[in-house]
């Protein structure tokens, strides 16, 4: 095996790099597997959330999502995996290198269905809207462009239940299969943004690191 999991800090390596758990960690592995690199860290049955591979010389960093930018910011990784989603909500100081295109999803504007009428009514008479999310700035950035003032409430996950439980006219969330929003009777009213997964870079280490990342850039098997 050319894994190690007994080191949280194995200097043995060139390059560090922050994958997102959650949705986007399967065809994160499924790409780095295809296009060649050692993933036999990723299938061992562990919980740590640093995997080093002693054949590719890298280390794993598993996070949040929505902290992949936040390492690779500030220098803890120098790369990372990260949904276009988040970079846009974060406005982090990291280098875009390439579109991944995998990760297919949607940031939307929803609400129950049963509530449509009710909130396009709000909007015509640019009522007051309580918006749940966790992507506050990306809408936030949305109802500004279109003049509409809106209660943003905060939340980390599971958004659809803002809607069901009454605390929020509509949600602004990503989908992706659909599947949540309409399990839980919501609709989508907004189409926001698309995204995919897009592959960042610290800045200091995209200059120190050139020659490594390039090399891990030319490997990496994307879709064109
Ligand atoms: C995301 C998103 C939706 C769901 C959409 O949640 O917030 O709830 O996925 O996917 P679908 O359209 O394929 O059903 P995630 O699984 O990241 O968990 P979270 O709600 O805890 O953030």
């Amino acid at each position: 095996m050319n894994y190690n999991l007994n080191y949280q800090f194995n200097f043995n390596y060139t390059l560090s790099i922050a994958i997102p758990k959650g949705y986007l960690l399967d065809s994160c592995i499924e790409l780095l597997k295809e296009s060649g690199f050692d993933t036999d860290c990723f299938y061992h049955d562990s919980r740590k959330l640093f995997l080093f591979s002693n054949t590719d010389k890298i280390r794993y960093v598993i996070c949040r999502p929505m902290d992949v930018p936040v390492y690779v910011e500030h220098g803890a990784c120098d790369i990372g995996f990260c949904g276009k989603d988040v970079i846009e909500e974060l406005e982090s100081n990291i280098i875009e290198l390439l579109d991944l295109k995998s990760g297919k999803c949607r940031v939307v504007v929803a609400t129950l269905e049963n509530n449509v009428e009710k909130v396009k009514e709000k909007y015509k008479h640019l009522g007051s809207i309580k918006v749940a999310t966790k992507y506050p700035l990306i809408a936030k950035k949305h109802f500004d462009e279109k003049g509409m003032q809106v209660d943003i409430i905060k939340l980390y996950g599971s958004i659809e239940i803002a809607c069901v439980l009454g605390i929020a006219d509509e949600i602004v969330d990503i989908t992706a299969t659909g599947n949540t929003l309409k399990d839980n009777n919501l609709v989508e009213m907004e189409n926001v943004m698309n995204s995919t997964t897009r592959l960042i870079a610290n800045i200091v280490s995209y200059r120190t690191k050139f020659k490594i990342i390039k090399q891990f850039i030319k490997k990496l098997k994307v879709s064109k």
